[in-house]
């Protein structure tokens, strides 16, 4: 499917933008903005998302899911997070994970993120928003905030926009494609490059510190850890990594 591409040159947040598209009837599904820079770029648990005018790939894609073909959403999300991986895994010599629920680490460092939103009336799913930020070419970042960025693990430097291109038709070819249409071949594939699985880590669980082993992703998205010698199952929010604490 060919979906149209835009560029804003400067924007307080590509999904902002997006979901301003969708509150005013001009959405159409498949379409991306693409910006050089964001004044206002948000991240996941309200965070902002700092990045160089012109060094990063920032983007979002709107999507018309047709929700018969994805069990919940988190099939969605894995699906979009398995891409984005896949993407970058061509672009770097290092493997390339999926911190859960959408961050994408390489070398214990955060690479990129994804803030997807999505949009309902009454029970219907709607509309999703796909936030995608890729640190590209950006050198430096804040001290304390872990990240890397494609140009320090290649020592290569992308065009952001010619990149965005490539991801976007990526992304609208594998929401399409049949393999993803099973929710346990999505899972178990998001669960070949999860971050950390099968290794012990340090978590802030209802304030205490653990030590927990990564056990895997479940098919509703909750994350699998071990804890104290039992299994527990937890959602997005309820444990801190303690090692990327801020
Ligand atoms: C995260 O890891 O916290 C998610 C980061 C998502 C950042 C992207 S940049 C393009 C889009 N617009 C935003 O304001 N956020 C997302």
């Amino acid at each position: 499917m060919k979906a149209q591409f835009n560029i804003l040159d400067t924007v307080d947040s590509t999904n902002n933008y997006a979901m301003g598209r969708i509150r005013d009837g001009l959405a159409q599904s498949g379409e991306a903005w693409f910006t050089h820079e964001q004044t206002q770029g948000r991240g996941q648990m309200g965070k902002s998302w700092i990045s160089e005018r012109s060094e990063n790939l920032l983007m979002s894609v709107i999507i018309k899911p047709q929700s018969s073909l994805f069990e919940n959403i988190f099939h969605f999300n894995a699906i979009i997070s398995t891409v984005i991986r896949d993407f970058i895994q061509k672009l770097v010599p290092d493997p390339v994970f999926i911190k859960w629920p959408n961050d994408i680490y390489v070398n214990d460092r955060k690479a990129g993120g994804m803030l997807i939103e999505n949009r309902f009336q009454g029970k219907e799913w709607k509309w999703s928003v796909i936030g995608l930020g890729i640190n590209v070419n950006q050198k430096k970042f804040e001290t304390d905030f872990q990240a890397t960025s494609l140009y320090t693990l290649n020592n290569t430097k992308f065009d952001p926009e010619t990149l965005a291109r490539a991801l976007h038709q990526e992304i609208m070819d594998c929401l399409s494609a049949e393999v993803f249409f099973d929710l346990e071949a999505t899972v178990a594939c998001y669960n070949r490059h999860l971050y950390k699985k099968n290794e012990n880590v340090k978590l802030i669980i209802d304030d205490n510190n653990h030590t927990c082993k990564i056990i895997g992703v479940c098919n509703d998205g909750m994350l699998q850890i071990e804890v104290e010698n039992r299994i527990k199952k937890v959602r997005n929010g309820e444990i801190i990594w303690k090692q990327f604490e801020l």
